[in-house]
């Protein structure tokens, strides 16, 4: 499913999208993008006001960070993993998937 352009996001900035109800976070780091649950999975809050550095977002609310490639928890208090979503770029569209 096309939800986005590869032009629509910056290096290392970030967008909500909504896919079938569901808020999902596109984030682009180093021209990589990748696709997570929108809300961090400590208390629901949204990940897209904070900040992406390589493979690692940071929330800006309590500091978990997790890990955009396999929604690990790298740091807590989170402890739930975020869920991630298969990334496909076609020319300039950006598609997603479960
Ligand atoms: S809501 Fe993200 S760390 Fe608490």
């Amino acid at each position: 499913m096309k939800i986005a352009k590869v032009t629509d996001l910056k290096d290392n900035e970030m967008k909500e999208v909504s896919v079938n109800g569901k808020s999902i976070l596109l984030i682009n780091s180093s021209g990589k993008f990748y696709a997570v649950d929108s809300r961090c999975s400590h208390r629901h809050l949204p990940l897209v006001k904070g900040k992406v550095d390589g493979n690692i977002i940071t929330c800006p609310y309590h500091g978990s960070q997790f890990n955009i490639v396999d929604g690990t928890v790298v740091h807590g208090p989170a402890a739930k993993p975020l869920k991630t979503y298969y990334v496909n770029i076609q020319g300039d569209d950006i598609e997603i998937g479960e």
